[in-house]
């Protein structure tokens, strides 16, 4: 399948990925997630726009990686005409449960933004190129009834596509969204913000590195985004 000239773009492509990768190792003082960097980058866009900052919830990150995870990878579930979105008794059914939120501390979720692209792409191009492509999506981010936010990343199967999950609530920080022995379950893959951990939200790759997957990301860069 990959002809010579697409095998020297591939590579290309992964020494390009190898020396971003190494060169974000070297950046030691921002968190290491992709998922808190995408936060920073919506509180700074918030406060911009003379919003509030939020405060980064752990157990609304992990539900945030747990939406992600119920489309199973379906990139083509998140937009378009058969657009599909998790049932709101799933926070309480299934999501929660899996990351350890004490279900009495569940508040409510004040907006939502979801994108997916067959590519990594840094957060900060997540923001501009998949989450904002709507300008829905930025009149939910700019909501002022937030107060907290959780944000989660997560490729499928060890590779593409990838998707972007952004979750607001208008809940106490201190008392919702609250982790059994107040510790986050991390899970891999995937990456969610307010857990102080490091995170690569291309990981997978090297464990299941698959050169076609790649090769396609490259030339098909699908995105959806959908803000509820
Ligand atoms: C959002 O924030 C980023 C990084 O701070 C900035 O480059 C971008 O222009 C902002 N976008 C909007 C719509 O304010
Ligand atoms: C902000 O979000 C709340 C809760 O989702 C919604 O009721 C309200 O209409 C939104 N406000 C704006 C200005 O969009
Ligand atoms: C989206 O917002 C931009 C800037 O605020 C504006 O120029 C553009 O017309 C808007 N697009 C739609 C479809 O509303
Ligand atoms: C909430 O958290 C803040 C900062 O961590 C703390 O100063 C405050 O006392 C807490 N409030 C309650 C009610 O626990």
């Amino acid at each position: 399948m990959c002809s010579s000239m697409a095998t020297s773009l591939c590579i290309t492509f992964l020494c390009t990925l190898f020396i971003c990768s190494s060169a974000a190792h070297d950046e030691k003082k921002v968190t290491n997630n992709p998922a808190d960097e995408l936060v920073a980058i919506v509180n700074s866009n918030r406060t911009a726009h003379k919003a509030a900052s939020l405060d980064n919830n752990p157990g609304l990150g992990c539900l945030a990686l747990q939406y992600i995870k119920a489309y199973q990878g379906k990139c083509d579930d998140v937009g378009g005409s058969n657009a599909k979105k998790p049932a709101d008794s799933e926070f309480a059914e299934t999501f929660a449960p899996n990351c350890g939120v004490e279900a009495t501390t569940l508040s409510p979720i004040t907006g939502r933004v979801l994108g997916c692209q067959s590519k990594y792409v840094t957060p900060d191009k997540a923001f501009t190129e998949i989450l904002t492509m709507k300008n829905r999506s930025l009149n939910i981010i700019y909501n002022t009834t937030h107060t907290e936010v959780g944000a989660a990343v997560s490729g499928s199967d060890g590779g593409g596509p990838y998707f972007w999950c952004v979750l607001f609530s208008n809940g106490k920080s201190n008392s919702s969204f609250q982790l059994e022995g107040g510790v986050a379950k991390i899970t891999r893959p995937g990456c969610f913000s307010g857990a102080n951990d490091e995170c690569s939200g291309a990981d997978g790759w090297s464990q299941n590195l698959n050169i076609l997957t790649v090769f396609v990301g490259v030339f098909a860069a699908i995105a959806y985004t959908i803000g509820v």
